[in-house]
């Protein structure tokens, strides 16, 4: 906070942000001194597309113009770090059934993936661009998506190519399910994905990911198919322990992945892994809403010393929410976090999660992603479940509603 009235008002593009009742800062050092940092009656300073001033009204600098944030709580845009977007078609059926009692499982990607397959890519590119929209309105700033429901080489590459159009955090997940051509063959569906098919998708993808579960890819085939990622630049991420126990926890710590998503099922062991490692734990509590499974144990991650993100895991099967406020609110009911836990975890654990400094955090430097709500406080979130208290947000500090 050492930029001065002077530059600031120097400016042209400097808006200053008033009357914020209280203000998610995830900066320690800054107001109450919690993991959050909560200012009370607090200011915020964007200049261009950075945050460049936090802290009370009262001491707040000059700018060319200013905002009256009437009274409403601000935190960070939220970060999720998980969704999988490009995809065509609808399982409203199969949500159906399963509501009616039948079990979740792997299988459904396939519907999916044969209605992906048929769609042009205006179709998806539409799809894509229609749920980042639906998640801004919800205020999400950052969103990571998937390849996934193509398996084909050209199926994943015209997934990764649209939603780089998008977003800077694409995945390539070739390894989803092997597809039904392969059923009698998955090694060679693994020798596509770690070659062909990492060729094509390796130049506009971040991330690799694998699906390590029963059904999906067992503990050697993932192994293998994030080690060929990691050989041409694509960093590994992994759903690992969703719908039982198995490898792929320890194996994302293993491999330094910066994130293992679900953590439904977790041995103390794995627990003990994601406290001691680099790798985030990733929750995605609408897939357990979706699915009515039991609920991955936040308390137990925390309490050990685990960093966990909150994500929406937005898909059309086991998780069809872009809310990050109604993770957060199950993630607060009923996966043992309190709510500053579950808004750090939405905001700076997703960053994390990404290995990303500059956003997930309002303090001078980051990038000027801000959301205000009809609420005097970040705790409406979970207080009030399934209501729109999303008013405004700023993102790379334009202000976008
Ligand atoms: O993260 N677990 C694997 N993939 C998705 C589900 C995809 C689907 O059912 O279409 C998930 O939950
Ligand atoms: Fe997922």
């Amino acid at each position: 906070m050492s930029i001065t009235t002077t530059t600031i008002a120097a400016s042209t593009t400097s808006t200053l942000i008033t009357n914020i009742a209280s203000l998610v800062t995830n900066d320690s050092s800054l107001g109450d001194g919690t993991p959050i940092g909560l200012i009370q009656d607090a200011a915020v300073v964007i200049d261009g597309d950075r945050i460049a001033w936090v802290g009370e009204t009262r001491k707040a600098p000059a700018t060319d113009n200013a905002v009256d944030a009437g009274g409403r709580a601000a935190v960070p845009g939220f970060v999720d770090s998980h969704s999988h977007l490009v995809f065509a078609g609808d399982r409203t059926q199969e949500f159906n059934a399963r509501m009616s009692g039948r079990a979740y499982s792997a299988g459904g990607i396939r519907t999916t993936v044969a209605a992906t397959r048929a769609a042009s890519d205006a179709e998806l590119a539409a799809n894509v661009a229609r749920y980042l929209a639906e998640a801004l309105r919800q205020g999400t700033t950052t969103l990571e998506t998937k390849s996934g429901y193509g398996l084909t080489v050209q199926d994943e590459a015209r997934a990764v190519r649209i939603a780089c159009d998008h977003t800077d955090e694409v995945t390539y997940l070739g390894a989803h399910i092997v597809p039904p051509e392969y059923a009698d063959d998955p090694a060679a569906y693994v020798a596509l994905v770690t070659g062909e098919m990492l060729d094509a998708c390796a130049p506009y993808a971040r991330w690799i990911d694998v699906f390590c579960e029963q059904g999906a890819f067992d503990g050697d085939q993932a192994r293998a198919i994030l080690t060929a990622g990691l050989a041409r630049g694509l960093q590994p991420r992994v759903h690992a322990n969703q719908l039982s126990y198995g490898p792929g926890v320890r194996l994302a710590v293993e491999l330094g992945a910066a994130s293992a998503d679900h953590c439904t099922h977790l041995t103390d062991a794995d627990v003990d892994a994601l406290a001691h490692g680099d790798t985030v734990a990733t929750l995605l509590p609408g897939a357990e809403f979706s699915t009515r499974a039991d609920w991955p144990d936040a308390r137990r991650l925390l309490d050990a010393g685990a960093t966990v993100a909150l994500s929406t895991d937005c898909n059309p099967g086991s998780s069809f929410t872009s809310s990050v406020p109604f993770c957060i609110a199950l993630a607060v009911r009923d996966m043992g976090m309190t709510p500053d836990e579950a808004i750090w975890s939405a905001t700076a654990g997703g960053a994390a999660a990404l290995r990303r400094q500059d956003i997930g955090r309002v303090t001078p430097g980051t990038r000027a992603d801000l959301v205000l709500l009809d609420a005097p406080s970040h705790v409406h979130l979970a207080y009030r479940p399934g209501v729109p208290l999303v008013s405004s947000v700023w993102r790379g500090g334009t202000r976008m509603f």
